[in-house]
């Protein structure tokens, strides 16, 4: 599939130069010789890929650069700069461009330069049509990083093979919001999902919560009640934070994935389910294994597919297109009117460390909006401790 490249620059000449060349290789060029034009062109999404030139007649191609990074998706960048404007290009690349060129153009390297940023392009697009399909927590993953939308590709595919899937990661990386996600894209998407937050279930309690009993299995139970997994049948189970179940949950857990059967609590009749499990885990399963603390061959078996969402210092190019979503989301749900958010609060950002990872980047941006009675957000809105990064 061809892609829509814009071209802003302001020479004439080298922006047709460039159109010829791209034309030549089968993409469709549209051209800008100033920054608003460009900004026009963005604010329509008609871009698939940018190719910005710096220095403009009404201002320096790295705003538009700030703007571009904020879009989700936002279409790669391609700077070309003066030669020997070294300096820019790195803050570029830092600010979230996938690529600089350097004048006078190769046009070579300009096609090869191109052609990368439509494959990430693809890989976008295959993900849109798959947007369109569901109804909108797919749409809530925000991420553009290659490893995200790796994430995401193959979390489709297993979702359509109705598979076992293992969501590994940090805290705060998106693990529950990824499950969701999975559960749209798949077959399943209108058939019960049920989430079990396996800390939360007492140990007396999580045999029958999850198996349900049948009427006088124990002091208390009057009546036959199904479980948790009774009532996923046909639908997804999702375990959430499985390595803190114990040994004797953990083979039951297992005899229901490898036979699809159970039986209630003081039932002698196996019953059988359809259910696919999604589980996920913040703690390393397989450390847990060696330690004796987990079984193998249930985490051979949850694990058809292991997601492992990065945490978020390994994808601080992620953070514009994440703050740009949240302010839209607090937007809507506060009524403020937020536009937007400065590069050196930014910055501060990206050199945070995130132990929280993107759940504390959502809590910094909210207080971010309580404290900015602004239309941006500035560095003073942040926590004190994000104020002394800057050099
Ligand atoms: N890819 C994403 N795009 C947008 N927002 C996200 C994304 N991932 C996570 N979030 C935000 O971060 C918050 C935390 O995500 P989530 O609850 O899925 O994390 P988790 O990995 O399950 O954490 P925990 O291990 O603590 O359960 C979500 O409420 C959501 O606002
Ligand atoms: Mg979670």
């Amino acid at each position: 599939m061809s892609a829509t490249v814009l071209v802003v620059d302001d020479e004439d000449l080298a922006r047709e130069n460039v159109r010829e060349t791209l034309t030549d290789a089968g993409y469709e060029a549209i051209e800008a010789g100033d920054l608003s034009q460009a900004h026009k062109y963005i604010d329509e999404g008609a871009a698939d890929i940018v190719l910005l030139d710096v220095m403009l007649p009404d201002g320096s191609g790295l705003t538009l650069l700030d703007r571009i990074e904020l879009e989700n998706p936002s279409p790669p960048v391609i700077l070309i700069t003066a030669f020997g404007e070294v300096d820019t290009a790195v803050e570029a690349m830092k600010k979230g461009a996938q690529d600089f060129l350097q004048k006078p153009l190769d046009l070579e390297r300009l096609i090869q330069a191109v052609e990368k940023a439509h494959e990430v392009v693809a890989l976008r697009r295959e993900l849109d049509m798959l947007r369109k399909s569901t109804t909108g927590q797919v749409e809530m993953v925000v991420g553009k990083t290659p490893v995200m939308l790796q994430i995401l590709v193959e979390a489709e595919r297993a979702s359509s093979a109705q598979a076992s899937i293992l969501i590994t990661g940090e805290t705060g990386t998106g693990k529950n919001v990824l499950a969701q996600a999975i559960r749209e894209m798949g077959p399943r998407a209108d058939k019960p999902f049920i989430p079990i937050n396996c800390p939360a279930l007492p140990d007396t309690m999580i045999e029958s919560e999850l198996f349900g009993h049948e009427a006088g299995a124990f002091t208390g139970a009057q009546k036959r009640k199904p479980g948790l997994i009774e009532i996923a049948d046909s639908g997804i189970l999702f375990l959430d934070e499985i390595s803190s179940t114990k040994p004797e949950m953990q083979a039951k857990l297992l005899q229901v994935l490898e036979e699809k059967t159970f039986r209630r609590v003081g039932g002698v009749k196996e019953i059988s389910v359809d259910i696919q499990i999604l589980a996920a885990s913040n703690r390393d399963l397989k450390a847990m294994i060696s330690e004796g603390k987990f079984r193998e061959d249930l985490y051979y078996r949850l694990k058809v597919l292991d997601l492992h969402l990065p945490p978020l210092r390994d994808r601080i190019e992620d953070i514009p297109a994440l703050v740009g979503a949240f302010i839209r989301q607090l937007n809507m749900r506060t009524g403020n009117v937020v536009s937007g958010i400065s590069p050196r609060a930014i910055e501060a950002l990206k050199a945070h460390d995130w132990p929280g990872n993107i759940r504390e980047l959502n809590h910094i941006i909210e207080r971010a909006m309580l404290f900015c009675d602004d239309e941006t957000i500035d560095l003073g809105h942040l926590p004190p401790e994000f104020q002394n990064t800057q050099e």
